[in-house]
């Protein structure tokens, strides 16, 4: 069931609503706490990509990237709603999209 209150974060595709903690300072650290499947080969330090998550919802409620976060958008032509899970602000009432293993893209 959806909570009806509170500060949540869903991820997809499996559609976990998990609470945000005061703790948290990033997307990356929520899946991990909560134990998803999100690769972060460099620990979060967002200079591997394999963080990369789709935000399907609340966009426009995130500052932009960070120059860590430009640097490898560009070098992998990310589209807008492409962001790393690790230099992404755990905000409240995002929607983020884990994208299977086959989606991708190569290096
Ligand atoms: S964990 Fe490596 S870029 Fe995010």
């Amino acid at each position: 069931m959806k909570p009806k209150s509170g500060k949540y974060i869903t991820f997809l595709p499996d559609n976990i609503d998990v609470l945000v903690s005061q703790k948290d300072q990033s997307v990356l650290e929520m899946a991990v706490r909560e134990g998803l499947a999100l690769d972060h080969t460099c620990g979060g330090f967002g200079t591997c990509g394999t963080c990369r998550i789709f935000v399907r919802e609340g966009l426009e409620k995130l500052p932009p990237r960070n120059e860590i976060e430009q640097e490898i958008a560009d070098d992998r032509g990310f589209q807008d709603y492409e962001r790393l899970a690790c230099q992404t602000e755990p905000i409240e009432g995002l929607v983020v999209e884990i994208p299977s293993k086959g989606s991708r893209k190569k290096d």
